[in-house]
């Protein structure tokens, strides 16, 4: 950084650097998880296939150790499914950091962080809050990212509408039984075409996407019993909402 930039370039530097790697650990750490789990039971398969092939490749086929050939097989898939069910599990969300909290509070906690998604792209964020909300019982941390997730999709959508300066608008209403946390944005909205693809692990229309932001947190709001979904606007650009179920008193 030099003397003449404005003191948050330098931190949206490191905002970028924080999210690549995050990024990147994230998947390579998952990537990692799911070959080692799945190399042994492969290679086996494969080496069992070459002998089953060998057994009945001949003009008296050995009929009987190939079909312990096939069992042996179907035994290393179904020990792939078990290694793939145990990285899942890793993933899953346990109940006991959860806490009773006010929507707006965890929004306001991560609002430095969400200014920063804003001035990346030279937007504005605009934050509403309906008075006497009900209290949730979150993790707050997976609901910050989910916020920062539909956040920086917005702020990326709105950015490719040319002409206005990006909008997103975070809106928080509710009544006694939800909260409802919407996320506006002055994008072009989701092509009809895709909008049943959202929300599909690494579906992704961005050169260095990873397609893991929506699938995390529908995965996140549905672990607290609440709902995701969006709409596109009438009058462009789209609103991704979710909605968590009130704490029960
Ligand atoms: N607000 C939005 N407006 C228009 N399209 C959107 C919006 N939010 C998401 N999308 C579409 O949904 C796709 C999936 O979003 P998701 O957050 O899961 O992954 P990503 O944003 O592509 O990658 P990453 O989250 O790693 O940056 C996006 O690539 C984009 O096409
Ligand atoms: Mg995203």
């Amino acid at each position: 950084m030099t003397a003449s930039n404005p003191a948050w370039i330098g931190s949206e530097a490191i905002l970028n650097q924080l999210m690549e790697i995050a990024r990147i650990s994230a998947l390579a750490e998952m990537a990692s998880g799911i070959a080692h789990e799945l190399n042994q039971p492969l290679g086996a398969i494969a080496t069992f296939a070459q002998a089953g092939e060998r057994m009945l490749d001949r003009t008296d086929p050995l009929l009987e150790p190939a079909l312990d050939v096939f069992r042996q097989i179907n035994h290393e898939a179904m020990g792939a499914g078990e290694g793939i069910r145990r990285i899942r599990r890793l993933f899953e969300h346990e109940q006991a950091t959860r806490t009773p909290s006010q929507m707006p509070d965890v929004v306001a906690e991560l609002k430095p962080v969400l200014e920063m998604l804003a001035l990346r792209v030279g937007g504005k964020l605009h934050t509403e809050a309906a008075a006497d909300l009900p209290n949730l019982l979150i993790d707050r941390i997976k609901v910050q990212h989910v916020l920062f997730a539909l956040v920086q999709n917005a702020f990326d959508a709105a950015a490719l509408a040319a002409g206005s300066a990006p909008r997103v608008a975070i809106t928080i209403a509710g009544d006694r039984y939800a909260v409802e946390t919407s996320i506006s944005d002055s994008g072009p909205g989701v092509p009809a075409e895709i909008q049943a693809q959202l929300f599909r692990p690494f579906f992704t229309t961005k050169s260095r996407g990873t397609g893991l932001g929506l699938a995390s947190s529908r995965a996140i709001v549905e672990a607290h019993e609440g709902t995701i979904g969006f709409d596109v606007l009438a009058g462009g650009g789209s609103r991704f909402w979710f909605r968590l179920p009130a704490a029960v008193n």
